[in-house]
């Protein structure tokens, strides 16, 4: 094999950069969050993997309901301290202008162009994790990312990460069409 074997400290690629808001007594609480996915059908499962130490991850197991903000680039220098700082140690929440959708204890960020509403199903124990499954409830967008009614990551621009690096990255382009482009090679 002519590849270089570089170790076990590799990651998805590349990763989404979110904010996962919970309530945090009268107000909220977000950190920075990339590893997130969906990992169901129906019902619409996600995992998101939160550390032990953090504040988010004992309100987690507090309120059993969270939300999923998808940030736009200019957001960048925000999104980076909700990564760098805790909750414990700073209010977060003035960051942001917050709203509600269908569940009053979820805190959504009304900057963010696509947010999730999160209803805790599991907590699985990772050695220095807890992977959180949640129900997806509802989902609201700006209809400026939406194209036919769904989000268009060209109208999003997504921030995405990429890990032992630590660099946050854009959506370039829209290369192929999915379930599609393989079709000419079926026997
Ligand atoms: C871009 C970025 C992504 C991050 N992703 C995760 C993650 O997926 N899981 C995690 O446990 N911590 C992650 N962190 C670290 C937490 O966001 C950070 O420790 C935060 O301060 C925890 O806040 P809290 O104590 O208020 O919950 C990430 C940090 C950055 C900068």
């Amino acid at each position: 094999m002519e590849k270089t074997n570089i170790g076990k400290n590799i990651f998805v690629y590349p990763m989404p950069v979110t904010l996962l808001g919970t309530k945090h007594g009268e107000t909220a609480n977000f950190m920075a969050l990339g590893w997130l996915s969906r990992v169901n059908g129906n019902p619409p499962l996600l995992v998101a993997s939160v550390n032990k130490a953090h504040l988010t991850n004992q309100l987690l197991k507090e309120n059993k309901t969270f939300s999923i903000n998808y940030p736009t680039e200019d957001m960048i220098g925000k999104v980076d301290y909700c990564g760098l700082v805790s909750g414990r140690k700073e209010d977060k929440s003035q960051l942001f202008t917050i709203e509600y959708g269908e569940m009053e204890d979820v805190p959504l960020i009304k900057e963010c162009p696509l947010s999730l509403e999160c209803k805790l199903v599991d907590v699985y124990e990772m050695p220095t994790h807890n992977l959180f499954i949640g129900e997806i409830i509802a989902s609201y967008a700006d209809e400026k990312i939406l194209t036919r009614g769904k989000p268009d990551m060209s109208k999003l621009k997504p921030l995405l990460l990429t890990m032992p690096d630590n660099n946050y990255w854009t959506v370039k382009e829209k290369v192929g069409k999915a379930w599609d482009i393989g079709r000419g090679l079926r026997k």
